[in-house]
């Protein structure tokens, strides 16, 4: 299909004969109405990172097994692992709580442009513009609280053209329900990830609960029931053909197609390679470690998930980007947008400048980035120094207002449970060895006068060693040990603080940037913002035949498109569904990645597929439709024309790893697990028909499309 993560808001105005076309058996009303249930009821932003979606009137909610994974791996011991085993509730009462984990569900959206806007011309100084409309935003979405019954914010849009208000309930109490074994909701590992064909069953399942009244509660409350949602999705046996309909509804994170190419050349030239090479070298020594015991494998696996995801897709991000050239082809349409732009003098007035400043901004910024990647990637990729940061409300009320009592015990409260949190998945040998490597790096790669002062600590009293600096780091530092952290928060002292040579070092990392690098970044990205918005503003003014979507922003889209499958490169076709034939192929007994659990392969070789086989008699496991998806998806509802739930949104294909930045409806596809794989996990190998009777199962006859 086309190009498109669109506002729900604006279905109607959508293409509705292409839609229809496409086999859409549904209303406007019935995909988004704020006064009646609507399919957007069934979806919720899931932690603020996942999307995931109701199944049962019981708020019993589908996502995918990435999604929970750091749920279940907290659950997991050596003694009773979940993660590997998986895990299905029996009961309600056996179903596991998550202290932090929430859901957001839509109550409406508002295009407020109008009046964010308001009296703003193009003549109001920058500085002006921005403050007046960050009064705004945060006036609007305070007022659309309704004195904390809602969670509510402003987000722009198109660059800062336009601006939506959401309204949401938050429900702070969601549990876990069940998982399959990680051997196959995370069959493949890191080898398939991000690629076609696939055969995971990435999906794991929630229950969202509510106060007696149906109402959100802040987190676990013992009297909360089951929440009742609006809507929830029926769920289709019906399995799917090439060119059914297909609509994926989810919270897609963040999209960058209006990136420039001067943005876009930093990316591939500059923050791409140092996140691979700073990610690498820290998955490397994680994994030493994990492979050395498995009590440290189950403490590090959700972070270490977490990591190569996005390395993974940075690497493959720059190979995209170079056998495309996207480069080059956002080079030939800002030639084009320069010469529309020159023919007209009102236009040259209002957008000539765009263009000309935002690359010398990115010439400004390839100055500063640099840093600022390894102080993401480098410094912050230790976990001392994440720790250390999080000690800084604490150091700022022990600094300013040491005799402040209150304050000081409200910083303090407020630490002790991401301190338990941080310390029940820390190996402190394995944080050492990772800081010496990373900040190693950091102090060989950026330039001198850019660096933070305790590298002339390291240069002049540890020879230049950051493996010696380590050692005394971590000897000294009372930051490696649960026990003495807490010591601290119960007599806190800013001295202490202050002398401790884990959060000196970060201190020194901190001011450096925030003294150094941030300023002189904010300035050049002030005037980039302004151009940026320009340029956004000259591109659709330009192509107005052309319906642009907003980039993804972590709020509400739909896109629709059709099963479809697709030519990975010259000569290879890739088909659009695999079956459970694939797992037995892809099966490695010697490899953790391709292991398959015992009674699964039992049941594959029986063939024991029960209602969820395919016409064929094979048992469905993944397809692929073309969607416009990207991460933030995850776990998102893939619906027929029908509003019936055909699979979970999951992945992108590895050929079109630059959608986030350049869009090619011949190469993107988005990577589903079918339902009804899903549900054969869940009876089948799970042992759990329980959960997929609370379901609403039907079999409707073949999708529209
Ligand atoms: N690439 C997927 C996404 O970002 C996550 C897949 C998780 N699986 C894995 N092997 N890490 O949505």
């Amino acid at each position: 299909a086309d190009e498109g993560m669109w506002l729900p808001l604006f279905v109607k105005r959508l293409n509705q004969a292409d839609m229809q076309k496409k086999g859409l058996k549904l209303t406007a009303e019935e995909i988004y109405d704020i006064n009646n249930a609507s399919l957007k009821d069934a979806v919720v932003q899931l932690g603020g990172f996942c999307t995931g979606e109701f199944v049962s009137s019981q708020g019993l909610l589908l996502t995918n097994h990435h999604c929970g994974y750091d749920a279940i791996q907290s659950h997991s011991t050596p003694q009773n692992n979940i993660l590997q085993n998986g895990f299905y509730a029996a009961t309600k009462a056996e179903e596991k709580t998550n202290p932090g984990l929430f859901v957001d569900i839509l109550v409406r959206m508002e295009d407020v442009t109008g009046k964010v806007l308001e009296g703003i011309s193009p003549a109001t100084p920058e500085a002006e513009r921005v403050a007046t409309v960050q009064k705004r935003q945060r006036e609007m979405a305070d007022a659309a609280k309704e004195n904390g019954q809602y969670v509510a914010y402003v987000r722009d849009m198109f660059g800062g053209n336009e601006y939506y208000l959401f309204v949401y309930q938050r429900f702070g109490d969601v549990r876990l329900v069940g998982a399959p074994p990680e051997a196959v909701g995370k069959f493949g590992g890191d080898a398939d990830n991000w690629m076609w064909p696939r055969h995971t069953g990435d999906f794991s399942m929630f229950r969202v609960y509510a106060s007696k009244d149906n109402k959100p509660t802040a987190g676990f409350a013992a009297d909360n029931i089951p929440y009742v949602p609006k809507k929830h999705l029926p769920v289709s046996l019906q399995g799917v053909s090439e060119g059914d309909f297909a609509m994926v509804f989810g919270f897609p994170g963040r999209t960058q197609r209006f990136l420039p190419a001067a943005g876009l050349q930093m990316t591939l030239d500059q923050s791409n390679p140092v996140r691979i090479k700073l990610r690498d070298t820290r998955l490397k020594l994680w994994k030493e470690d994990m492979d050395q015991d498995a009590a440290l494998r189950l403490k590090y696996a959700s972070k270490y998930a977490n990591i190569a995801n996005y390395w993974k897709y940075f690497i493959g991000q720059n190979e995209g980007m170079k056998r495309l050239k996207t480069v080059d082809q956002k080079k030939a349409e800002e030639a084009s947008l320069v010469q529309w732009i020159g023919q007209d003098p009102a236009r040259s007035q209002q957008y000539g400048e765009a263009l000309t400043t935002i690359n010398q901004a990115y010439a400004g910024l390839r100055q500063y980035n640099l840093s600022s990647q390894y102080v993401n990637e480098a410094a912050f990729g230790t976990e001392i120094i994440t720790l250390s940061s999080r000690m800084m409300p604490l150091y700022m009320v022990l600094k300013a207002t040491p005799q402040d009592k209150a304050a000081i015990s409200k910083a303090t409260a407020d630490l002790k449970e991401p301190v338990a949190e941080y310390f029940k998945d820390y190996s402190v040998s394995t944080d050492k060895k990772v800081f010496a490597a990373l900040m190693g790096l950091y102090m060989k790669d950026v330039p001198a006068e850019q660096q933070p002062d305790v590298f002339q600590t390291v240069k002049k009293q540890y020879g230049g060693s950051m493996q010696k600096y380590a050692d005394y780091v971590y000897a000294n530092s009372f930051l490696t040990s649960e026990a003495k952290v807490n010591a601290f928060l119960a007599a806190p002292s800013l001295a202490k603080l202050e002398a401790d040579p884990g959060f000196k070092t970060f201190n020194s990392v901190y001011t450096n940037y925030t003294q150094n690098i941030l300023p002189k970044m904010q300035g050049l990205q002030a005037g980039l913002t302004r151009a940026n918005r320009l340029y956004v503003a000259a591109l659709r003014e330009k192509n107005s035949q052309k319906v642009y979507s907003p980039d993804a922003n972590s709020t509400i889209r739909l896109s629709y498109g059709s099963v479809r499958p697709y030519k990975g490169r010259d000569a290879v076709s890739y088909d659009f569904k695999t079956t459970a034939q694939g797992i037995l192929e892809k099966e490695d007994a010697t490899n953790p990645e391709f292991v398959v659990p015992q009674k699964e392969l039992e049941l594959l070789k029986m063939k024991d597929y029960g209602r969820y086989a395919d016409k064929n008699g094979a048992l469905p496991v993944g397809f692929i439709t073309d969607n416009d998806i990207t991460g933030g998806n995850s776990g998102s509802p893939v619906i027929n024309g029908r509003g019936e739930l055909i699979g979970l949104a999951f992945d992108g294909n590895w050929e079109a790893m630059t959608g986030d930045l350049a869009y090619d409806p011949e190469l993107k596809r988005c990577i589903n697990v079918d339902i009804r794989y899903v549900l054969w996990c869940i009876e089948k190998l799970g042992g759990a028909k329980h959960i997929v009777d609370e379901m609403t199962v039907v079999n409707n006859g073949p999708n529209p499309g």
